[in-house]
């Protein structure tokens, strides 16, 4: 699989990253052992860069990654680990913590739950609002010069607070959502990225499912993020899957499923951007990695973006009080 170099000093990724989070109950139950074969096939297709967060089912996560690294060298996978999301026992959000003690005390978790002795990209899930992001990236500065962590990278902030961060220690890339659906990052964030040499690692490539061409209205489970997400309630879900129609139409005639051009379409974006893809069955995944051969001519980007435009989708992307405490919504 191509290679890419986030950043200017960071690690070479696979062109397609694979995202963890769902295999820790954040998309409602999952199967362990199809989890760990997930993991392997995207190892073994040269998928390098695997992403996680600390608070993913709380340690759930890391540990299940940690299980399926037993065996494997620690060089053929990069390690993206998001810290700072505070949960209580009942699976409950209880806001951000990114002061640099608390950067010290997840890593040195972190470390042993998925028992390595380095993190290849740590980076705090979202900007603590009472805590200057300069503290937290020096925090993390301290622990790439001890040697636990080999590059920083930021979770969902803005532009300004992208300039702040890199002002103190080179940022290797930005962890950000990013689909033909959830746009935001093209007017300042991405042209503050590019000035800056830094890259982005796109989620919500799919909109958590929603334009993968294999979600159904009615289908989400109880515990499920998508039961509070707004793009997937009542009155709005019908616009949006009348969007992925238009989409099929495209994809069908490309003889590719909607998913591969949901994908390509990042992908094409630029080689600053790496989808990070929420698979977490094997099928999702080889599925995922066809998007490499979908080739998208001028015209088959006009077809997708008439299909789709800029603001189509109904409803945010989070639910409406999350959305008011991103640091990348202001
Ligand atoms: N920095 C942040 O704030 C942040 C926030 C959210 C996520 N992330 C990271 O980004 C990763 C990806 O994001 P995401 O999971 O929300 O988004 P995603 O890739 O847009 O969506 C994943 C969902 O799409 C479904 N899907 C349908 N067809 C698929 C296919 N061919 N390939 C892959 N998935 C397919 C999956 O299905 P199944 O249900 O069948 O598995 C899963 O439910 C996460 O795992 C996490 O590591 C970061």
């Amino acid at each position: 699989m191509r290679t890419y170099r986030l950043g200017k000093t960071g690690p070479e990724v696979s062109a397609i990253g694979l995202g963890c989070m769902g295999m820790s109950g954040m998309y409602g139950p999952s199967d362990r052992a199809e989890s760990i074969a997930t993991i392997h096939a995207a190892l073994d297709a040269g998928v390098n860069l695997l992403d996680t967060g600390d608070f993913y089912g709380m340690g759930h996560n890391e540990m299940l990654i940690g299980e399926a690294l037993k065996g494997r060298r620690r060089e053929d996978a990069i390690l993206s680990v998001k810290f700072g999301a505070l949960r209580d026992p009942a699976s409950g959000w209880n806001g951000i913590d990114a002061r640099p003690a608390a950067v010290k005390n997840f890593l040195a978790y972190t470390l042993q739950r998925l028992g390595v002795d380095y993190i290849d990209i740590y980076r705090p899930a979202r900007l603590d609002p009472s805590v200057p992001i300069e503290d937290t990236v020096g925090a993390i500065a301290d622990m790439v010069k001890a040697g636990y962590v080999r590059h920083i990278g930021l979770s969902e902030v803005g532009a300004d607070t992208i300039r702040r961060a890199a002002a103190v220690a080179p940022i290797v890339d930005l962890q950000i959502e990013y689909s033909l659906i959830s746009r935001g990052i093209e007017e300042k964030i991405l042209p503050a990225t590019r000035e800056l040499g830094i890259s982005i690692t796109a989620y919500g490539v799919l909109s958590r499912g929603l334009i993968s061409g294999h979600w159904q209205k009615g289908q989400v489970a109880a515990g499920d993020f998508r039961t509070h997400s707004p793009r997937f309630q009542e009155g709005n879900i019908e616009q949006n899957l009348a969007l992925v129609e238009k989409l099929r139409e495209i994809a069908q005639a490309k003889s590719v499923s909607v998913a591969q051009i949901a994908i390509a379409w990042v992908a094409a974006k630029g080689e600053d951007i790496v989808p990070i893809i929420g698979a977490r069955r094997r099928d999702r995944l080889t599925e995922a990695l066809g998007s490499r051969a979908v080739d998208l001519s001028a015209e088959d980007f006009a077809a997708i973006e008439r299909a789709v435009p800029k603001d189509a989708a109904a409803g945010g992307r989070y639910p409406e009080q999350m959305l008011k405490h991103m640091d990348s919504e202001k």
